[in-house]
């Protein structure tokens, strides 16, 4: 059977990718190095799968490791998750990141030129269409232009991805250009479990609404939208999941490198989306404006049809399912994986 090394397997995206791997008859191995993810979400992946998952805990940029993973498993393909993601913390710490997003695809890319596998799958970002686009974002704009180190360190992976394809005509890589993922597994047994303040608006308003947090700030309300807040194209974490299902067949088919943006197509606005919230779990947001968050672009959204003519893959999932399937999670998790391991989580599938 075909085996998928999956990197930062046991974060947020990562985990739900693993159940729809499963799910499609793929074996998964996981290298993750815990920074962000955690090993309580390997455990519910196995409840909501019935199948183990060989976890190898560690740095990506450790080779020794990664040879080690590549070794004793007969590795056909590598999804790439792991990497830091938090955009402000990235202009605070840029070294770490160029550190873990650019040396560990570098670190990860020769691994596997070494050990022969020739297909990769990458977490990329509709960052990487930089401030000055237009909008929908399609694959064939020019990328670059990134405002911070976080989407630049996405954007310097694509290029060396580019490069490397072209100097080797047997990779295939599929470049995920993920819009704003939100929702959890309707389960309610994985879900996004942000350390600390969560920086994302989905993982704040469900920490509001379970009372961690007092109020959420609405970062500016005078942008040239129709309510004058931010719009973004939020899709739910399973439909992205099943796009890497989509992209590992592609790669089995195709050779070169191939950038898909994984969105719905559709936009809304900070304010739509405290209503879909409120509405899914009867409970009232408290919010205020407060001014303008730096870096922010006014309305971003996929023209996804790319993915859908050549992947097969579409978003299925609406803003009620994003909203009801986040609620859950946070509402019987509401420490996340630390309530799954204090018994306070669901531990098995109501
Ligand atoms: C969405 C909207 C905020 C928090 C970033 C990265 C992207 C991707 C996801 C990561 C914006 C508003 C937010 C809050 C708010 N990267 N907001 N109050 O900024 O679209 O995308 O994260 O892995 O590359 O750029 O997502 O969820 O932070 O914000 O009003 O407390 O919600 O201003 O309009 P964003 P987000």
């Amino acid at each position: 059977m075909d085996t998928v090394l999956v990197a930062g397997g046991a974060g947020y995206i990562g985990s739900h990718t693993l159940v729809e791997l499963i799910s499609a008859g793929l074996k998964v191995i996981v290298i993750d190095n815990l920074c962000n993810g955690s090993k309580v979400a390997l455990d519910q992946v196995r409840l909501i799968t019935g199948q183990e998952v060989r976890f190898y805990h560690g740095e990506v940029q450790d080779r020794a490791l990664l040879n080690r993973a590549l070794m004793e498993n007969s590795v056909s393909a590598v999804i790439h998750f792991a990497g830091l993601k938090a955009v402000g913390e990235s202009s605070q710490r840029p070294i770490e990141y160029y550190q873990n997003n650019v040396t560990g695809s570098l670190v990860l890319l020769d691994a596997m030129h070494e050990a022969g596998v020739k297909r990769l799958v990458f977490s990329s970002s509709a960052t990487v269409y930089g401030s000055d686009s237009p909008v929908p974002y399609v694959e064939s704009l020019e990328t670059g232009n990134t405002s911070n180190p976080y989407g630049t360190t996405k954007w310097v992976v694509e290029q060396v991805l580019k490069d490397a394809v072209y100097a080797d005509p047997e990779l295939s890589v599929a470049l995920l250009r993920y819009f704003n993922p939100v929702g959890a597994h309707p389960s309610g047994l994985i879900g996004e479990d942000p350390h600390g303040i969560p920086n994302n608006l989905l993982p704040y308003i469900a920490q509001v609404a379970v009372g961690k947090r007092a109020e959420l700030s609405v970062f500016g309300d005078d942008y040239p939208t129709a309510d004058g807040t931010c719009e973004r194209d939020y899709l739910h974490v399973v439909d992205l999941a099943k796009g890497h299902v989509r992209a590992l067949e592609w790669l089995a088919q195709n050779r070169g490198a191939a950038a898909f943006n994984l969105g719905t197509g559709n936009a809304t606005s900070v304010l739509q989306i405290i209503r879909a919230f409120e509405e899914a779990s009867g409970v009232t947001i408290p919010y205020r404006i407060a001014p303008r968050r730096a870096g922010d672009l006014p309305a971003f959204w996929a023209d996804a049809s790319k993915a859908e003519r050549m992947l097969g893959w579409k978003a299925e999932l609406g803003l009620a399912e994003m909203m009801a399937d986040t609620w859950r999670w946070q509402s019987r998790n509401p420490n996340g994986y630390r309530s799954v391991e204090q018994g306070q989580g669901h531990l098995a599938i109501a």
